[in-house]
């Protein structure tokens, strides 16, 4: 097996410290590191390394893990820019545009919905997400939520169950539920490993999320919540009752919620992205880190509210206008984000550069992650490596 060094780092984030303060531990300057076989064989101080068979120059670049994107909907047809011209007139955005993406995506053949989301994989992966989930929910029928959990499993490293996004036009409601907690669930299940549901006025309330969510777990799949996007929805008291890895949105947010977020395992998802495209006021992300509660960034990826693959994008909102420290965006968009999948440790962990771990990496075309936010809107990412390889970079037209 031969062995590859990247040379010329002049910042290294490992991620190795205990959390996004422990700057020492997470970075190492003059750097370099050691890949074989798709993992990392050596990290440390570029004056200490070891021999390789192969040698790549970053020339004085910053080298950090890849992004992990832990909130994504990237199996769907059709195109929403007209509802987004109109929310950005003033219009507000409601639950009910994801009938509009439902109609397109039944409409639509496995192929296409497959090419749609390899398209968008790909351009998240050349900005540097080497792990990303997906979920289902535009579907909302037993044959297309499998379908979509089958594309949804060619392109994802993990697979969310989101039959509970709206009950579709047409089904009474308690039939619905029915349909998403038996014949959907187990059609889905195999590709799947977590149940997600949006808990949100125009959505499913509390009660109606906590049914689906227990049956998803019954089924084995771990929990996340769509929570507290609209309004005070009840989704993050319940994110937190069932031990949910994650509850995402987390815009409306009472001093309890906080409390309650801080006390527990469960992340707070925060989608900044999301929030500018909807106009709805950013979480009180200070506050919930102040508080020790755990927070990771992700795109949520999708037609109607967040149409981006960019995590840098993400990460530079967080710090600008979310006042997130740089060191804490970059950790809530890789190991911080990790936690939200149950991907922080273990061999196939996520969101951090250690020793035998997967080498998912990707070098900035800056000295420093401070750039991400200092150079916002400037694609700067300059190379990734995921498992090991070379991702090519864009083919030109
Ligand atoms: O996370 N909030 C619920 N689901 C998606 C968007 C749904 C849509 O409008 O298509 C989200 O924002």
């Amino acid at each position: 097996m031969t062995t590859e060094i990247i040379t010329g780092i002049a910042e290294l984030t490992t991620n190795a410290g205990d959390g996004p303060a422990d700057v020492d531990a997470n970075r190492v300057h003059e750097a370099a590191l050691v890949i074989e076989d798709g993992r990392i064989v050596w990290l440390g101080r570029a004056s200490d390394a070891p021999a390789a068979d192969h040698q790549t120059d970053v020339g004085g670049r910053a080298v950090l893990p890849g992004w992990v994107d832990t909130h994504t909907h990237l199996v769907f047809a059709g195109d929403r820019s007209a509802e987004f011209e109109t929310r950005m007139a003033g219009g507000k955005y409601a639950a009910g545009g994801i009938a509009t993406t439902v109609a397109a995506t039944r409409a639509a053949t496995e192929e296409e919905l497959i090419a749609g989301a390899v398209r968008l994989r790909t351009e998240a992966l050349l900005q540097g997400t080497t792990f990303l989930e997906a979920k289902t929910g535009y579907a909302l029928d037993v044959d297309g939520e499998a379908r979509s959990a089958r594309a949804a499993a060619q392109v994802a490293d993990v697979v969310t169950f989101l039959g509970a996004h709206l009950v579709p036009q047409g089904i009474d409601r308690r039939d619905y539920l029915d349909l998403v907690t038996g014949p959907m669930l187990a059609a889905v299940a195999p590709y799947a490993s977590y149940i997600d549901a949006f808990c949100e006025v125009g959505a499913f309330d509390a009660e109606e999320t906590r049914e689906v969510l227990l049956a998803g777990r019954a089924a084995g799949l771990g929990v996340r919540v769509h929570g507290n996007q609209l309004g005070e929805s009840g989704g993050v008291r319940l994110a937190v009752e069932l031990g949910a890895a994650s509850v995402d949105h987390c815009n409306h947010l009472s001093a309890a919620d906080i409390d309650l977020l801080a006390g527990s395992s469960t992340v707070a998802t925060l989608l900044p992205a999301c929030d500018l495209s909807t106009r709805e006021p950013f979480p009180p992300a200070r506050a919930l880190i102040d508080a020790g509660a755990a927070i990771a960034l992700a795109t949520n990826c999708n037609p109607g509210t967040s149409y981006t693959t960019s995590m840098g994008y993400c990460v530079a909102t967080a710090v600008l206008q979310m006042r997130l420290t740089i060191a804490e965006a970059v950790w809530g968009a890789t190991r911080g984000a990790a936690l939200a999948v149950d991907r922080e440790d273990g061999p196939d962990a996520a969101g951090s550069l250690r020793l035998g771990g997967l080498a998912n990496l990707q070098v900035l075309d800056a000295p420093s992650v401070s750039h991400l936010a200092y150079r916002p809107g400037v694609p700067l990412t300059a190379a990734v490596w995921h498992r090991g390889v070379r991702v090519p970079s864009a083919p030109q037209l």
